[in-house]
């Protein structure tokens, strides 16, 4: 944005003043087993923490309007009962547009990271194409 000395490249991402000052983490751990923790600021998607920090796995096509399915991540098993459940949308998009989906796949955009998720992990699959 011309004149305002910043702009935002992720559409998803909304602060608040209250989450602003929060910084989350989360892990991303690859289908090879390796780990990745990034920070992020508490309101942004996993999937936008992800593309900020470089983590490779997340394409998220549509920028995050859950209308892609390439932001696929499976819940680390420790947060199946942590994480609000996906609405009807997002698991219609799971089953439908995301490969080898599993009960604990997610679309990475429909995360809000907070301090209920703060330390989060989840593993990116082997790919998001056929
Ligand atoms: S970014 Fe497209 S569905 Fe998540």
């Amino acid at each position: 944005m011309p004149g305002l000395g910043f702009a935002y490249t992720n559409v998803n991402y909304s602060r608040s003043c209250g989450e602003a000052a929060r910084v989350t983490h989360v892990t991303f751990i690859d289908a090879r087993g390796e780990a990745r923790t990034v920070e992020a600021p508490a309101g942004m998607s996993v999937a936008d923490a992800a593309l900020d920090n470089h983590v490779p796995g997340i394409e998220a096509d549509c920028g995050g309007f859950c209308a892609c399915g390439t932001c696929h991540v499976y819940l680390d098993e420790d947060w199946l009962a942590k994480v609000p459940a996906a609405d009807e949308l997002e698991a219609a998009m799971l089953a439908s547009q995301v490969i080898d989906p599993r009960p604990n796949s997610r679309l990475a955009c429909q995360l809000k990271l907070s301090g209920e998720l703060e330390g989060i992990v989840v593993h990116t699959p082997e790919r998001q194409y056929l």
